[in-house]
């Protein structure tokens, strides 16, 4: 970290090549563990994976990630293999210095951003993570090759930062991208990449809107509109924990009553395989309501876990 003297936050080094990220992450786990002393507790190293434009959300992963790790490393790389439209791609907000300011007030020591090169240095991977089947359904169904795209950047981060086997390693993701944090817990668990996974409670603004990096391109009466998304998320957990049946197709209604609102999907899925409860003879166990829509041109997503009544 940079030191600048004053009151303000230290601004976390900046690199952008693998192996600057790999020294630097070595010589702080380096200093963490002469800090510990003859303690048996190996150092930790937390890695939050973004693509930039960050906001709340995000601090609150750095946050989450900096209370529990003595390494803390932000990646910040928009990822293509991840977009289906090349206007999505260059449309995605890049702010590495408003960027940088949110970081060091969360007190993050290193942030990774390579650039495309670094990241694919052989081009466009052959070799990609293929999500499968859970990667087909309600996000997947609308964006083909979209999970395939991040796990296969996920996986890549997550070896780039591996601190080797004398520190823990832990890895941060947002519950607002529920389907995605469910994948990349399955890659780890089938892949059995050493890391754990850490999810962190979606962060909303007052109104209840789920805060995005797309939200800024919300116009004001489509922003107003967005809205009914959390409203009817709400309503469903409310039912739940009255114990009340869901009734999933007046919650749709009122969506599709939203003149700029486009509904995608409302279902209820089970959080870790995102089979609707009752599908494959499952029983329901937990149930997580989510929701995607187009307001304008902006797609957001958004979910809630429903309570068991009783
Ligand atoms: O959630 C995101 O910002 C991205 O999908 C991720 C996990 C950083 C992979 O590019």
């Amino acid at each position: 970290m940079t030191s600048t003297g004053t009151d303000s936050p230290a601004t976390p080094l900046l690199v952008s090549s693998a192996a600057k990220l790999r020294a630097a992450t070595a010589e702080l786990l380096e200093r963490a563990r002469d800090r510990r002393g003859s303690s048996d507790v190996p150092p930790s190293l937390g890695l939050v994976p973004t693509m930039g434009g960050l906001h709340e959300g995000h601090a609150s992963l750095a946050s989450t990630a900096r209370r529990a790790n003595d390494v803390v490393v932000v990646s910040i790389f928009v990822n293509p293999l991840q977009f289906g439209d090349q206007a999505d791609l260059d449309r995605y907000p890049r702010t590495l210095d408003d960027d940088l300011r949110l970081l060091a007030a969360c007190g993050v020591d290193v942030v990774f951003a390579p650039g495309v090169e670094e990241m694919y240095p052989g081009g466009e991977p052959l070799v990609r993570v293929s999500a499968g089947r859970m990667g087909e359904v309600l996000e997947g169904a609308s964006r083909p090759g979209h999970f395939d795209g991040m796990l296969t950047v996920v996986a890549k981060l997550l070896n780039l930062g591996l601190p080797g086997t004398t520190a823990d390693y832990r890895a941060y993701f947002g519950e607002k991208d529920a389907q995605q944090l469910a994948l990349i817990r399955r890659m780890v668990l089938d892949l059995d990449v050493p890391v754990s996974i850490q999810g962190v409670p979606i962060v909303r603004d007052a109104d209840g809107l789920a805060l995005s990096s797309r939200n800024r391109f919300l116009e004001h009466d489509e922003r107003s509109a967005a809205l009914v998304l959390s409203r009817v998320l709400r309503g469903l957990h409310d039912r739940a924990s009255r114990g009340e049946p869901l009734d999933l197709n007046s919650a749709r209604a009122d969506i599709a009553a939203e003149d700029l609102v486009d509904l995608d999907y409302l279902e209820v899925v089970d959080p870790s395989s995102f089979a609707v409860p009752g599908d494959d003879g499952e029983r329901a166990g937990q149930r997580l309501a989510v929701v995607a829509a187009r307001v304008g041109a902006v797609r957001l997503i958004d979910n809630t876990l429903l309570p068991n009544a009783g």
